[in-house]
């Protein structure tokens, strides 16, 4: 791909034909505030945070601009500072004042930009008078929607039609009532939603938001257990539970991106009805038994079986939650006994 070379607050910047302006200052650490633009999705330019100044051409978006070979470019004048402070007062205007029990508190990428400008904290009270409450969507097993701490970025949107293909969600009704919906603004889980969470990890505010979310305080990375695909994941922990998965980017398989199994369906690790010693039914009922006394029982009973009716009425069905190396030491196993009959559910 070509390169670009262009001048951004007086520094040369070399880029590829491509990128904008925004992506590629960002890329040379030159921050430029911005909420609507996102790595994984197609530039949207519905927030106007990313306002800069082109030399002899004015003030424009950075998100949508294509880098021009020569372009001299400022990110910081009193003009772009006034316009950029407007654009992110309109934007909190109608966001709900809970920052210290939102759970994105700190992490919320309106803060941040709030805090980048300068928008004092009374300032910032001042300006919120909600135009009123939308309902909060809480029917999703995994996650929580809620439209008053919307931004409109759009990244959920876009997210869910570019990255999942499903195009649950888009923009609905008109004007200071414009809002993201479902189909006929029903609630997420009567569509067609996936639970994939792709757009939960996306949000840049409290908007769509993780059930329970509990923040970790160290981050493990693995292998989902789920299916033979692999995708990376860090787990996320909390003493010695883990609390949360997001997807590994750096990891080639799946690049970050998860299904709702491997998300949200880690509650198995601890979960008590999780078998931690094996069982042996007596009269009945499952005892506890050591795994000595459990071998030796399957061992008996492979041979009895074996015994009376070959090898061949041997079936083993094991579990896409062990790794892939004890998978291979199972099938081995079957196979040294004399039967194919194996199968197990990570065969994806
Ligand atoms: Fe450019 Fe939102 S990031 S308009």
């Amino acid at each position: 791909m070509r390169k670009i070379t262009f001048v951004i607050n007086g520094r040369k910047i070399e880029t590829n034909e491509r990128n904008t302006i925004l992506r590629a200052s960002l890329a040379h650490g030159i921050y430029i505030p911005h909420l609507c633009d996102h790595p994984d999705l197609t530039p949207f330019g519905g927030c106007r945070l990313c306002v800069v100044e082109i030399e002899g051409r004015g003030l424009t978006i950075s998100c949508k601009a294509p880098v021009e070979e020569g372009l001299v470019v400022q990110t910081e004048t009193p003009v772009i500072n006034k316009v950029r402070r407007i654009a992110a007062e309109l934007l909190i205007v109608n966001h709900h004042a809970e920052c210290l029990q939102c759970v994105r508190n700190t992490e919320c990428k309106l803060q941040d930009i709030a805090a980048y400008i300068g928008i004092e904290a009374d300032h910032l009270q001042r300006l919120r008078q909600t135009a009123g409450d939308h309902p909060i969507d809480n029917s999703n097993p995994f996650f929580i929607r809620n439209p008053n701490k919307c931004v409109l970025c759009g990244i959920c949107v876009r997210t869910c039609e570019e990255i999942n293909g499903v195009r649950v969600l888009d923009f609905a009704f008109r004007g200071y009532e414009t809002k993201i919906s479902t189909l006929m603004n029903k609630p997420i889980n009567e569509s067609v939603c996936e639970s994939c969470g792709e757009c939960v990890v996306r949000c840049p505010t409290g908007a769509l938001i993780i059930k329970d979310y509990q923040r970790p305080d160290r981050v493990v990375t693995t292998i989902c257990p789920y299916c033979g695909t692999g995708c990376g994941i860090q787990l996320g922990v909390r003493g010695n539970k883990v609390v949360s998965v997001r997807g590994d980017r750096d990891n080639p398989i799946n690049k970050g991106q998860l299904c709702v199994k491997g998300r949200f369906g880690y509650h198995f690790i601890d979960h008590p009805d999780r078998l931690t010693t094996p069982l042996i039914k007596r009269n009945g009922a499952f005892v506890k038994a050591s795994w000595d006394k459990a071998l030796e029982l399957v061992a008996t009973k492979f041979k009895e079986a074996q015994d009376r009716y070959g090898p061949e009425a041997l079936a083993g069905l094991s579990s896409a939650r062990i790794t892939n190396e004890e998978n291979y030491l199972f099938q081995k196993l079957l196979r040294c006994l004399g039967t194919n009959s194996i199968d197990h559910c990570a065969r994806l």
